[in-house]
């Protein structure tokens, strides 16, 4: 039975309409990720990284997954094998298009996670330093549960058996240029995965693939999974 392991990053929803991070005009030429997406800017001025989330947690409710989301969710559905999608992005985009099989290695947006007590909690609307935990009850020590600079990504463990046993690893819409996820196709290749970029450049790691299909994400990934499906690749 063939496992496809594929991830994601922001490249896949950028044309759903949220921000990539850094294309020209990408989040981080407007914020500086020092402030708004490391523990120590937290601590600094929680205020200010609450803001920087709710108003992404907004842009999301504004926003619908495309049709990368929806071949993706098809494949899962159709592929006699196993697919599993690793996504760098907070969004729950994926998820709304009908992908189960899901690992979010940075967090989820739409997610708080209490400091003290642990506990996780759907978080739809504006999170501030007043809200209380809904477990302990105490205020102030409910964070985004997003995986921040300098801190470990989620599931690592989970993600490192699927990248061993992947027969195929497919990377879609990131630039490979933060760690580890950068280094995903070469865990894969390096147990015998085919390895396949899907992106809209050359990214930093390019080079590493067997193969490279450059293109936008809502053009290039329904038709790679028609051949995905009809045995072409034989993934
Ligand atoms: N279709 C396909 N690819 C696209 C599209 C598109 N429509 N638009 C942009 N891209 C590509 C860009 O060419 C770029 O290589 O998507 C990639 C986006 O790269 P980044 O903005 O660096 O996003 P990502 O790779 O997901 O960043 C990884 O960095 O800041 C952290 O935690 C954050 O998860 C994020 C991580
Ligand atoms: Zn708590």
């Amino acid at each position: 039975m063939s496992l496809i392991v594929i991830l994601t990053g922001a490249g896949i929803s950028a044309e759903s309409g949220v921000d990539t991070f850094r294309d020209s005009g990408g989040i981080w030429s407007r914020y500086d990720f020092r402030k708004v997406a490391t523990p120590e800017g937290f601590a600094a001025n929680p205020t200010l990284v609450h803001q920087f989330y709710n108003d992404r947690r907004e842009q999301l409710s504004l926003v619908e997954p495309n049709a990368a989301h929806h071949a993706l969710a098809r494949l899962e559905r159709e592929y006699r094998g196993s697919v599993v999608v690793i996504t760098q992005n907070i969004d729950n985009l994926h998820e709304r298009a009908g992908t189960k099989n899901l690992i979010h290695m940075h967090g989820e947006l739409c997610k708080a996670l209490c400091v003290r007590c642990k506990k996780r909690f759907e978080w739809e609307g504006p999170l501030s330093a007043f809200d209380n935990c809904p477990n302990c009850g105490h205020s102030g020590c409910l964070r985004p549960d997003v995986v921040w600079f300098g801190e470990m990504p989620y599931h690592m463990d989970i993600i490192e058996k699927m990248l061993i046993h992947a027969d195929m690893f497919v990377s879609i819409g990131t630039s490979g240029s933060v760690y580890p996820a950068a280094m995903f196709v070469e865990v894969a290749s390096g147990n015998g995965a085919r390895t396949v970029e899907l992106n809209l450049e050359c990214s930093e790691v390019s080079e590493l693939f067997d193969e490279r299909i450059k293109g936008r994400a809502t053009e290039i990934v329904p038709p790679f999974v028609d051949a995905l499906l009809a045995g072409e690749l034989n993934g």
